[in-house]
């Protein structure tokens, strides 16, 4: 498999009405937890390991889902650090019936690679082999940067408040 093919996976799940809400549209935790699992899909079959969420970032839940629709998620990790990875993912809702297709959400995980011993593992670097891989790979640094920046700052005000 080259590396084009590991750092990107496809999902789609059939919305069935057990997963509605009492408006009718599908549960956000429901699409929240089917994005996780595509996160986890996606960074295992890149990092070759088991791999735990850190965080999820930008989940915005544009337009509702509806029952009856197909839920296709693409995802592709757009960032490796040493045991991190960012997995960003779009997700489209079609209605099967017409074929219109909606571009609902977009968001970003950050997921982290563990060994035998439950410890962070050093993965393989992603090869940024065109400009879109490098566009990709510097916005998500800079997520990382300013999701790491914001804790830093509420360390920094919790200890305020603390003191
Ligand atoms: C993920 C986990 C193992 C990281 O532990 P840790 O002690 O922070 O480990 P490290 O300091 O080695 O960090 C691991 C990676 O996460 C990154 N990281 C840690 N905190 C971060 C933050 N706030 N923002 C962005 N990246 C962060 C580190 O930079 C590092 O990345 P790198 O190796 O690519 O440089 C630990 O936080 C954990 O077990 N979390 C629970 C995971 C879980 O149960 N998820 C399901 C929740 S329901």
């Amino acid at each position: 498999m080259s590396n084009e093919d590991t750092r990107s996976i496809t999902m789609s799940e059939v919305m069935t009405p057990e997963k509605a809400n009492f408006a009718g549209n599908i549960h956000g935790g429901h699409l929240l937890s089917l994005l996780d699992r595509v996160a986890y899909a996606c960074a295992a079959r890149y990092s070759k390991h088991y791999v735990v969420t850190l965080s999820v970032d930008n989940v915005l839940f544009k337009q509702p889902i509806h029952v009856g629709e197909l839920v296709t998620c693409h995802a592709r990790v757009n960032y490796v650090g040493h045991s991190s990875m960012e997995v960003g993912i779009k997700v489209i809702a079609e209605n099967l019936t017409t074929g219109e297709q909606r571009h609902t959400n977009s968001c970003f995980f950050t997921m982290v690679a563990m060994d035998d011993k439950h410890k962070p593992a050093k993965i393989a670097p992603l090869s940024l082999d065109d400009d879109q891989s490098k566009r990709r790979f510097a916005e998500a640094q800079l997520r990382r940067e300013l999701r790491k920046q914001m804790d830093r700052e509420h360390a920094k005000r919790k200890q305020n408040y603390n003191e």
